[in-house]
């Protein structure tokens, strides 16, 4: 790529532009939930927990008010299954009322609803019986989706089934980093395969009870997936050689076997043996792009658990942000690419974004990620919408609210939870309002963007 910009890049007039956010990160009061009981055991890193949260639950009007004057015409957030059935078969009808509420103030905005069924986490009644691996689990798990299909399925544009399904799978069930905090490959296996399962169930249940979706479309069913670029740490060399085939299993074991089992129909190595589940051959309308970063394979001691606590092996002058994730935008044409390749469905990005309080370097990293976003569009990837994560600055899961991902701050110890605009929200605004990004956006908003001919 050149030093600067020169030329516009354009998007299409019918490009969803908005952010991402999860129920329990933002909502507050989850308090029937897995997480919540978790959190209160003081396992989050800085002793915080998600409490009141953004007051989403109670604020989304004023919330929707600040993306409907900048444009936003998408919104992807989640419904807490805990808040909907707090107890087995007993339904919260003023929570399914407020829900209710939030989607339809949306659609009266013009912003079109991206529903999320599982972001993680789980009613405590559910994971106390045994959680995904209870024997009732898919019955229980069908009976919550039928219920949101009936209740606010005219509501929805887009349908994620589950969100980054490999988070509870390895950091749930291998390294015991989320809850129910378990260290076995076994029961690792057993619930990858009870995910494609719910998965499989919540794709047919919804298209059983919502025909079409509400601008009259067909109805667009999907998953979330967490696609982080995986590559040899070295550039070169038999360093890199030697790399790659741990790149390949790391790559593998986070997100390819997913893919695999969705694309045929059957449980993928090293995860199953090829057992066919019902239903899930090809079930997906739509795929969920979650892009953040880089990860280099690095061999020597620790390399894998290094991964799983989010890569950190960063070749030298690569910048990493506030997660201490690499900031490697060509990784995302990469993993557009690769999604096209595979899939050959309409993509949306679900979520893509950076931790960084001081927002410079999440100026920087937007508009990069945005060029290799237009890059893959160019290059035929059917990309039809972007949802940045995050919208505010929210509870982050084992972090805490250490690290900052919104483009509009809050400070969760403020007894007004005000909110703050960045920067990169007024970002986002303008080209949205461009319908491109321009140079002159760049100029304005983050110069040295692409100084040094950075891609
Ligand atoms: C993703 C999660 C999302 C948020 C971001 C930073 O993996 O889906 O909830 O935590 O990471």
């Amino acid at each position: 790529m050149a030093d600067r910009l020169v030329e516009p890049l354009r998007f299409p007039p019918d490009f969803l532009w908005g952010t991402a956010t999860a129920g329990h990160q933002i909502e507050g009061g989850n308090v029937h939930s897995d997480w919540w009981a978790w959190e209160q055991e003081g396992l989050i890193k800085d002793g915080t927990r998600s409490g009141r949260a953004c007051d989403y639950w109670n604020r989304y009007a004023e919330d929707h008010a600040l993306m409907q004057e900048h444009g936003h015409n998408v919104f992807r957030l989640g419904v807490e299954w805990a808040r909907i059935e707090p107890a087995p078969g007993e339904i919260d009808r003023d929570a399914v009322a407020r829900y209710r509420a939030i989607l339809e103030d949306l659609h009266a905005r013009r912003i079109a609803v991206c529903l999320t069924l599982n972001h993680w986490v789980l009613p405590q009644w559910f994971a106390a019986a045994g959680g995904w691996l209870a024997a009732d689990a898919l019955r229980r798990w069908e009976s919550f989706v039928r219920l949101i299909a009936r209740e606010l399925g005219d509501l929805v544009d887009l349908w994620v089934t589950l969100n980054e399904p490999m988070v509870p799978v390895l950091a749930g069930y291998l390294s015991g980093y989320f809850p129910p905090n378990r260290r076995s490959p076994l029961q690792t296996a057993g619930v990858f395969r009870r995910l494609l399962e719910a998965h499989a169930a919540a794709y047919h249940v919804v298209h059983e009870l919502v025909p079409r979706a509400p601008a009259g479309g067909p109805t667009m069913v999907g998953f979330a997936g967490a696609y982080q670029l995986v590559e040899p740490f070295h550039e070169g060399g038999l360093w890199r050689a030697l790399e790659r085939p741990l790149a390949a299993i790391i790559a593998r074991v986070s997100f390819d076997a997913w893919d695999r089992s969705i694309l045929s129909g059957r449980v993928a190595a090293p995860f199953g043996f090829g057992q066919r589940i019902d239903g899930l051959r090809d079930s997906v309308d739509w795929i969920g792009v979650n892009y953040y970063t880089r990860i280099s394979a690095l061999l020597g001691p620790g390399s894998l658990s290094n991964v799983q606590s989010g890569g950190f092996n960063a070749p030298p002058g690569i910048e990493l942000n506030q997660m201490g994730w690499q900031n490697y935008p060509p990784g995302f044409h990469a993993v557009l690419m690769a999604a096209k390749r595979n899939f050959g469905r309409p993509i949306y990005i679900t979520e893509n974004g950076c931790a960084d309080p001081g927002d410079e370097m999440r100026r920087r990293y937007l508009v990069t990620h945005w060029a290799q976003m237009h890059r893959a569009m160019r290059d035929g990837c059917d990309v039809r919408g972007y949802m940045l994560w995050s919208f505010i600055d929210n509870f982050e899961w084992r972090e805490g609210y250490a690290k900052q991902l919104g483009i509009i701050a809050m400070d969760h110890t403020d007894p007004d939870l005000r909110r703050v605009p960045r920067d990169s929200a007024f970002l986002l605004r303008d080209v949205i309002a461009a319908g491109a990004l321009t140079p002159e956006i760049v100029d304005k908003y983050a110069p040295t963007a692409f100084a040094g001919g950075k891609p």
